[in-house]
């Protein structure tokens, strides 16, 4: 009922659109259980609207010069947040010559697989804190064909932009260092991310989810250095389930998936 009301107020734009929707309980109580249902669901939910080619399966309304944006709202009946990522904006102006319409808008599914809004960061290992894994790289192989400025060398493969429009999942969150979490903050505070390299920040449009145990939360909890991120959480307990007839009904889920004989 929790996380059906973080939805619920997020997508009604309260406060939990800019929070981080944080699982925390004993080891083995169901967290990443419940985070696999979610994603399960989002795969099965109907296809989006984006544009065509873009890493980052943007919303087609980033289109919009800003200045049709109040008309374009009035008509359509919803309001436009966002811009378009630094390689749609490349593509707009020199394959389309800045004619909006004529961009590509295709359907997209979800895939967990296929990293098709849904993001996964593990936790990594503090010695080796790489961005990458969060909001992708510059590719170096094309450093040679393009300028450095140029946004054909980006590789936006990072967790952050393959989960647009859909969930980013940190797993054992605060195993990471707290320098890596600090993209968590600008994307739910300012909605962006920041771009490999040094280009402007990237629009962010999506749902964090992390899980971890209790004994993690406990300890970044205690550091009152962590409190920005703190601020941005919003927490569900998962306990153990204590009745019997519940806990049943677990072990036979686990045992109809087991195969009972030896192959
Ligand atoms: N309330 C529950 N309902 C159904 N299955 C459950 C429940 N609690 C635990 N399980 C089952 O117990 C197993 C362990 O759960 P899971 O891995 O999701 O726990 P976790 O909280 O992520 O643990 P960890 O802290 O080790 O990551 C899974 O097979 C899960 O399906
Ligand atoms: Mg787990
Ligand atoms: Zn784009």
């Amino acid at each position: 009922m929790k996380i059906v009301n973080y939805f619920y107020s997020a997508s009604m734009k309260g406060e939990e659109s800019r929070q981080v929707l944080y699982l925390v309980g004993p080891v083995g109580a169901g967290k990443s259980s419940i985070v696999e249902a979610l994603k399960r669901a989002l795969e099965q939910s109907p296809p989006i609207y984006a544009l065509k080619g873009c890493p980052m399966r943007e919303e087609p309304l980033h289109l919009v010069p800003n200045h049709l944006r109040p008309e374009f709202e009035k008509l359509l009946k919803v309001q436009i947040e966002g811009d378009l990522c630094p390689i749609c904006k490349y593509r707009l102006m020199n394959e389309y010559n800045g004619e909006y319409e004529r961009f590509p808008v295709v359907t997209s599914n979800f895939s967990i697989r296929s990293r098709k809004g849904i993001g996964v960061v593990p936790p990594v290992d503090p010695n080796n804190q790489d961005t990458s894994v969060l909001t992708g790289s510059i590719d170096i192989s094309k450093m040679d064909l393009y300028p450095e400025d140029d946004p054909r060398i980006l590789s936006l493969n990072g967790a952050f932009n393959v989960g647009n429009r859909g969930i980013v999942e940190f797993i054992e969150v605060f195993k990471n260092d707290v320098e890596y979490l600090h993209t968590i903050i600008t994307a739910t505070q300012e909605k962006s991310i920041p771009s490999p390299g040094k280009g402007p920040m990237i629009y962010f449009d999506g749902i964090i989810i992390a899980h971890s145990n209790e004994a993690e939360w406990n300890k970044f909890k205690s550091d009152h250095t962590n409190e920005a991120i703190l601020d941005r959480i919003v927490k569900i307990e998962v306990p153990y389930c204590l009745e019997l007839n519940e806990e049943v009904k677990i072990y036979e889920k686990i045992l109809k998936r087991a195969i009972l004989r030896p192959i």
